[in-house]
């Protein structure tokens, strides 16, 4: 393993080695402290977002609100974000390769869109720097939403009776208001409103209770084992790349991941480390979505990328410990718009 992973890495894994080991002794006291000195790895706790005071902002995020839900950015009027990424189930949704326009199935397993706009980049492979770019990929995809083209969004957007005039509300300086860039800019402002803290939080936040045996338990093993030398900061991922099958080769390598975009054999089965926030709820699992449960990706993270079988009870509690990671989408956020145009 220390030959692949970052050294940073590796030194926080070694001093946190010995806070865990203290972890065992009885004194619940001596208990608080280990978890604490586990803590700082994962940085600031997540906070909810907060839909905008401010008119332009909130009318952005509305008619964000508004395109996400959108079927008719799709050729055929079928398919929205929302139908792939739904914001009443954590983002994703179940499959193991998504439906799109004509039955097509997606090639990659479809992840969460939530706290995804936090991601050092967005997509398995990165190849999208912010959740505004990402948006225009899917409604021109050919398997996805599969419109023709950016001019065809645009055209479509305007002959439908009150877009023009939220496009204007939500981009005021914009001359003419209805772009394709507008549409990626005012999906993303709603995107970022997808914040889901939990019981984590409150845990980074310092409460020693939030979390309960065995799920303290697995995380102290998370740490140990060597997990969060990829799964890092407050979305125990998604902001770096690193290999799959650091320590033993991945078994579906049809899919090379960075590599198919930059062409450099460095890049060979590299993906972007995914958070794991609220995994108990987004499987399957992978790019590949070739695991559906998550006792079975947690066995097959530890071997593929640890070279480590985990004894069943060391897999149940980083499953406990990895199930307290479930937080919540607020409603008012979670929910779709009132109306759309023209309907
Ligand atoms: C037919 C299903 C489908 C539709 C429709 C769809 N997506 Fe996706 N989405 C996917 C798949 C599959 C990926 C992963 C593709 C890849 O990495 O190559 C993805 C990736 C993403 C990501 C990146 C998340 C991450 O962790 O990297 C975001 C954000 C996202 N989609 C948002 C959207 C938005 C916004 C729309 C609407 C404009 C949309 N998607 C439409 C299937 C879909
Ligand atoms: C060397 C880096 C590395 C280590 C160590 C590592 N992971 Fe991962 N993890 C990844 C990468 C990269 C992926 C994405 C793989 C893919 O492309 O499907 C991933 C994916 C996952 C997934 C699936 C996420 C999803 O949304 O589909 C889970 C669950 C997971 N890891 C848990 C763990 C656990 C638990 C451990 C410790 C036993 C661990 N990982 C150790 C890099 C790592």
């Amino acid at each position: 393993m220390a030959a692949h992973l970052p050294f940073a890495a590796m030194k926080i894994i070694r001093s946190l080695m010995i806070p865990v080991l203290l972890g065992s002794a009885p004194l619940a006291a001596v208990a608080d402290d280990a978890v604490k000195a586990l803590l700082p790895v994962f940085g600031k706790p997540l906070t909810a977002a907060k839909l905008p005071k401010d008119a332009v902002a909130r009318a952005q995020v509305e008619l964000g609100r508004t395109l996400y839900h959108e079927n008719r950015l799709s050729r055929d009027n079928s398919i929205s974000c929302n139908s792939c990424h739904s914001t009443t189930g954590f983002g994703v949704d179940g499959e193991k390769f998504s439906l799109g326009f004509d039955n097509h199935r997606t090639g990659r397993n479809s992840p969460t869109s939530f706290n995804a706009f936090m991601h050092l980049a967005q997509f398995w492979d990165g190849r999208a720097p912010t959740v505004e770019e990402q948006a225009k990929g899917p409604i021109l995809a050919g398997g996805e939403m599969a419109m023709p083209s950016a001019e065809a969004v645009v055209a479509k957007l305007g002959k439908i009776d009150g877009y023009e005039a939220l496009f204007q509300k939500a981009f005021p300086k914009s001359k003419p208001a209805i772009t394709y860039d507008n549409v990626g800019n005012a999906i993303g402002a709603y995107e970022r409103l997808f914040v889901t803290p939990g019981r984590f939080d409150q845990l980074l936040a310092g409460q020693a209770k939030a979390l309960k045996e065995p799920e303290l338990r697995g995380l102290k093993k998370f740490v140990s084992i060597g997990c969060v030398a990829c799964h890092t900061g407050n979305l125990l991922g998604g902001n770096a790349y690193q290999k799959l099958g650091v320590q033993k080769p991945w078994p579906n390598q049809k899919d090379q991941g960075r590599f198919d975009l930059t062409k450099k054999k460095a890049d060979k089965m590299f993906f972007k480390v995914p958070s794991l926030r609220n995994i108990a709820k987004t499987g399957p699992y992978f790019h590949d979505g070739s695991s559906d449960k998550l006792e079975d990706a947690v066995q097959r993270m530890a071997a593929h990328q640890l070279g480590k079988d985990l004894s069943k009870e060391d897999r149940a509690d980083i499953v406990a410990f990895l199930r307290s990671l479930t937080g919540k989408l607020p409603k008012n956020i979670a929910a779709p718009p009132k109306a759309f145009p023209g309907k």
